[in-house]
C-alpha cells in the first residue's frame, strides 16, 4: 500500500493520517479515501509526481530543505558547552519552542489551527527536554540572564542533527543563534560527530541565510503536500 498510516499524527489531529514517502508511487483514489489528510513527500524532479499535483491544484506547503554542515575540530572550541539541565526554565523554553517557529508546514496549514500547533511543539519540547528526541539541549542566555534562545541536538554514530533552533524574536540578529550552533557542533564533535544537518524550509529565508553563513550547505530537497480529502477532487 502506498499510504503509511501516521499513528502519531493521526492522534494528534483526532484524524485519519497518512503518508506518501519519497520515491513511493503515488495512490490511487480508493486509497485516499481511507484518509482524510495525507502529506505527500515529493522530489523536485519527479515529473509525474509534480503533474499528479498540478492535475489536484496541490501547491507545496513546504519546500523542504536539508542542510549539512561537516564538523572540523579545528574550528570550534574543544571544551564541552554546559548542557541545560531540566528546571526552573522548561516552561519558558516550551513557550518559545511554541511561538518560534513560524515556518513550520503544520504552522502554514490554517485548516490544523493555532492549538493543535502549540500541542504538537510542546511535545516536541518535553520530548527533548526529557532527551527522548535529543541527546542535548542548549540554551542562551542574555546580558539580564533572560533566555534569549535555545538548540536542540541529536547523534547517531557520527552524524549529529539540529533537531531544533529558535532565538526569541526580539532577540534576533544579536549573534545568539551562531552561539548556539557552535555550542551544539562542539557537544556534536566531542562525541565523535563528523557531520551536523538540520531541517529548514526555502521560505525561511533568514533560516537560510543564517545557516549559509555558517557554512552549512543544501544536500537535498524535498516538496511537502497537505492532501485534506474532503477538499480535493479525488
Ligand atoms: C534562524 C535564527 C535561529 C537565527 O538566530 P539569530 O540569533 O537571529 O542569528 P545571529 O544573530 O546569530 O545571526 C548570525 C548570522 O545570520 C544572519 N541572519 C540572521 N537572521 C537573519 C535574517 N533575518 N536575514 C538575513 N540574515 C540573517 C546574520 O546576518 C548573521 O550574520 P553575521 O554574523 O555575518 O552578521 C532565528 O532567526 C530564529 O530563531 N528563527 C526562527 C526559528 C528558525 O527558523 N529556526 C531555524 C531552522 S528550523
Amino acid at each position: 500500500m502506498g499510504i503509511r498510516t501516521l499513528e502519531w499524527d493521526s492522534e494528534w489531529l483526532g484524524l485519519r493520517v497518512g503518508s506518501v514517502d519519497p520515491g513511493v508511487s503515488l495512490p490511487d483514489e480508493k486509497e485516499l479515501k481511507e484518509f482524510d489528510l495525507v502529506y505527500f513527500f515529493r522530489d523536485p524532479s519527479d515529473k509525474k509526481g509534480l503533474s499528479w499535483m498540478a492535475r489536484h491544484q496541490m501547491e507545496p506547503i513546504d519546500r523542504r530543505l536539508e542542510y549539512l554542515l561537516e564538523l572540523k575540530t579545528s574550528s570550534t572550541s574543544s571544551s564541552v558547552p554546559e548542557l541545560y539541565e531540566r528546571g526552573e526554565y522548561d516552561e519558558k523554553l516550551i513557550e518559545l519552542g511554541e511561538t518560534s517557529f513560524e515556518w513550520s508546514r503544520f504552522k502554514r496549514d490554517s485548516r490544523i489551527g493555532d492549538s493543535k500547533f502549540r500541542l504538537l511543539y510542546r511535545q516536541w519540547m518535553e520530548a527533548s527536554l526529557n532527551n527522548k528526541l535529543s541527546d542535548a539541549v542548549f540554551v542562551q542566555k542574555d546580558e539580564q540572564e533572560q533566555i534569549a534562545g535555545f538548540a536542540v541536538v541529536k547523534i547517531q554514530e557520527q552524524k549529529s542533527f539540529l533537531v531544533l533552533l529558535a532565538v526569541a524574536n526580539a532577540q534576533r540578529n544579536k549573534g545568539w543563534g551562531k552561539a548556539l550552533v557552535k555550542k551544539a557542533a562542539a557537544f556534536a564533535i566531542s562525541k565523535g560527530a563528523i557531520s551536523m544537518s538540520l531541517l529548514t524550509q526555502f521560505e525561511n529565508r533568514a533560516a537560510r541565510h543564517f545557516f549559509e553563513g555558517l557554512g552549512f550547505q543544501i544536500k537535498s530537497q524535498v516538496n511537502i503536500y497537505h492532501f485534506w480529502t474532503d477538499e480535493h477532487t479525488l
